[in-house]
């Protein structure tokens, strides 16, 4: 079947890990699955991915940023994400076109309209079936973030949004709890205040109901 998930939330509420468990529970059950990530996931992406995350002291434009954001996106629903799903697998992605909409629109102020204009035609009109915020409170999530930043070789640090401060990550949570409002049907909001296992329970709870064999 064809299904297409992705992950959204505050830095380091545990997006990366609960897609990444995920897909082992889906694989487990035999189904063919594709993750992959925004900004990324292609080769023009990941460089994208570099200019945009690996900023040194360097000031990206509000519009300039939205706009490598939509182009990566582009990419990656070109390349990846519309072959998988006209393959019949499931597409696990970590942040997708929500993030756009939470960060460059309701936290940075850029034009809803146009950040929405966007995203419809760089996405070609697709919408996730599933969205998990893995919902969490910032001070939490950077906790984690930087603990995980921190054990890392200094090639591979993405700080960028770490260095933001506290309002900035409150803001983007409260964007996501609003977003969550206006698509209920499709965005679930998920405690990841919790253990890691517990929290995966959730996910794959509501996942195995989507994907019993009527569904397939
Ligand atoms: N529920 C949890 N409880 C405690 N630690 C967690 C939990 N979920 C994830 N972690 C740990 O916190 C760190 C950040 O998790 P993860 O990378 O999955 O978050 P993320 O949302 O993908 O972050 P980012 O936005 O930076 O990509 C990792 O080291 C991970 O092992
Ligand atoms: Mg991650």
């Amino acid at each position: 079947m064809s299904l297409f998930i992705t992950f959204e939330g505050v830095e380091g509420s545990g997006k990366t890990t609960q897609m990444e468990m995920l897909k082992e529970h889906l694989e487990w059950k035999g189904f063919p699955v594709v993750a992959t990530r925004e900004p990324g996931g292609t080769e023009l992406g990941e460089k994208i991915r570099g200019m945009l995350l690996n900023t040194e002291g360097e000031t990206i434009a509000p519009w300039s940023e939205l706009l490598l954001y939509e182009v990566c996106r582009a990419q990656l629903v070109y390349e990846v994400i519309k072959p998988a799903l006209k393959d019949k697998k499931i597409v696990l992605c970590d942040r997708f076109a929500d993030s756009t909409v939470v960060y460059q629109g309701y936290v940075k102020g850029l034009t809803l309209e146009a950040v929405t204009s966007l995203n419809t035609w760089t996405t070609e009109g697709m919408a996730p079936t599933i969205t998990f915020i893995i919902d969490c409170p910032p001070e939490i999530g950077l906790k984690r973030a930087l603990a995980r930043i921190n054990a890392m070789p200094n090639s591979n640090k993405e700080d960028r949004f770490e260095k933001e401060n506290i309002e900035f990550h409150k803001k983007v949570r409260d964007g996501y709890l609003r977003l969550a409002q206006e698509a209920p049907e499709r965005i679930k909001v998920i405690n990841g205040d919790r253990e890691i296992s517990a929290i995966h329970k959730e996910i794959c709870q509501i996942i195995d109901k989507v994907i019993t064999p009527q569904n397939s």
